[in-house]
């Protein structure tokens, strides 16, 4: 009998709580201009355009993920090594507090029109619900964790990017991380 020693291990259900409860409360903080981020004067001001959607969609976002982390997700496999999650959690919530920068700096400038931010925010919500969807789908796929199936369209409409991809949930991500940048017409 071999051993090998896999080095300090976590729970996928721990890895995805330390990934979204950081951007979660990174961008917060942003948003609320707590003091030293931006210049004294700025502390707890809130900024004059409507910074307030995003941060209601980012928000709403990461809880979404919370959310499908404890009612949703069956994790297949068992851990994640500690450096992998040290790296993950370093980009999750780099790229948040760096986006939220920018969003909610007071130099900021808001999109062109209202029709820019309108649309970009109904694909967003669409691009939410249809993760949501795929994620349902896949839950309800697997009875017991040995026999697999593959992923078949339902009668829910978002579900039927299974016609054209094998991973939708990942196209609705990419949806909406490019509609969200739309909307806030901010490119990080
Ligand atoms: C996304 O979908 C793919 C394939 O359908 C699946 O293997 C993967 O686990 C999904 N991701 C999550 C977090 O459910
Ligand atoms: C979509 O699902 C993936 C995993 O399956 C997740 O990482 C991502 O955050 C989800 N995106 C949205 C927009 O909910």
């Amino acid at each position: 009998i071999y051993f090998r020693d896999l080095g300090p291990q976590l729970g996928w259900t721990m890895v995805f709580f330390a990934e979204c409860i950081g951007p979660l409360l990174s961008y917060l903080l942003f948003y609320f201009r707590v003091p030293y981020i931006y210049s004294n004067r700025y502390a707890f001001t809130s900024s004059p355009h409507p910074v307030v959607l995003a941060c209601a969609c980012h928000t709403f976002h990461y809880i979404k993920r919370l959310i499908e982390t404890i009612f949703v997700h069956r994790f297949s496999h068992g851990t994640m090594p500690l450096r992998t999650i040290v790296r993950n959690c370093a980009y999750y919530w780099g790229f948040s507090a760096w986006l939220a920068y920018y969003i909610n700096h007071p130099f900021y400038t808001p999109p062109y029109g209202e029709l820019q931010v309108n649309c970009a925010l109904v694909i967003f919500v669409m691009c939410e619900l249809g993760n949501f969807s795929i994620h349902l789908t896949l839950n309800n796929l697997r009875g017991d964790s040995r026999s697999r199936s593959f992923p078949v369209p339902t009668k829910n409409p978002f579900t039927w990017l299974f016609f054209l991809v094998s991973c939708p949930n990942y196209t609705y991500e990419v949806g909406a991380w490019v509609s969200f940048s739309i909307m806030t017409q901010c490119l990080p």
